[in-house]
């Protein structure tokens, strides 16, 4: 895999993992610890209980009996899931202090969100071995453009120029953010992938989602992240018919979705869109 070489400007600061979601994935690797003790940790936080048992009962999980409970949520669920419904609503929250930069943030969640729900949706469809888990998965999709996130708290308005220069001139943003600061966001979130502990195959394919195509044709991690990307963008923008023929190419090559699974997986973008909540 090859090294992540790019330097940050000085200053730049990497936050560190929210610290309830560090907290349970430590939690997690100790074989002591169980479901109970992991839901208390959440339950000590109102909001972020809250929060965490509104994700819980969204249309997402299905659940057929409502979650009243951090504990209830966490036996429904698994302790797994509720890490990754701790990390998105705790990464949401670390970010609260930028809405009103000049930048949509929901919009930037909506993406992230619904991109996560659909690398799960796509990993467990895939007929060749993604070599991840549906969990994981959601972990790559959730924070594929954190380094989005991070650059605005950074740079705050230089990138939100960046930014907007690149929706005005029509090219893609990570093409903008090269010429005008020499990193992207990719760059940037597989920094933030690699100083939270993220296994480096999340790290590989946060820092290659929008490329080069050949490491997509060849990993298919890197090729899920990169092509559910482009899907849930090309359905964001109304543009199904862009969006199909998506996984035929070879940037979807070790992925193995056929073309019943790819129609079924535009639907599921068009209805995550809708459904979700931040
Ligand atoms: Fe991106
Ligand atoms: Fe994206």
């Amino acid at each position: 895999m090859p090294q992540n070489s790019f330097v940050l400007p000085e200053a730049f600061s990497i936050p560190t993992m929210p610290a309830v979601a560090n907290r349970i994935s430590t939690m997690l690797q100790d074989p002591n610890v169980g479901l109970r003790e992991v839901a208390a940790v959440v339950a000590q936080d109102a909001p972020l209980a809250a929060k965490v048992l509104k994700i819980a009962n969204s249309s997402f999980y299905g659940l057929r009996e409502r979650c009243m409970s951090t504990q209830q949520a966490a036996s429904i669920l698994g302790i797994k899931v509720l890490k990754n419904v701790v990390l998105q609503a705790a990464v949401i929250r670390q970010f609260d202090h930028l809405k009103g930069s000049g930048i949509d943030l929901n919009d930037l969640w909506r993406h992230a969100i619904v991109t996560a729900q659909t690398c799960a949706f796509l990993t467990q469809r895939a007929q060749r071995k993604i070599l991840i888990s549906a969990e994981e998965a959601y972990v790559c999709g959730l924070l594929h453009d954190l380094g989005q996130v991070v650059m605005i708290d950074n740079l705050k308005d230089f990138y939100v120029k960046v930014m907007k220069r690149a929706k005005s001139e029509h090219i893609p943003l990570f093409l903008a953010e090269q010429q005008a600061l020499g990193f992207t966001h990719a760059d940037v979130g597989g920094r933030v992938a690699t100083m939270w502990g993220l296994p480096q195959t999340v790290v590989h394919a946060i820092t290659l989602h929008h490329g080069p195509d050949a490491e997509a044709a060849r990993e298919p991690v890197v090729s899920l992240i990169l092509c559910t990307n482009l899907l849930v963008e090309r359905v964001s923008a109304g543009n199904a018919a862009a969006a199909s023929g998506l996984f035929a190419t070879p940037i979807a090559r070790p992925l193995g979705i056929n073309s019943e699974v790819e129609t079924a997986a535009i639907e599921f973008v068009a209805g995550a869109l809708k459904a979700v909540e931040i």
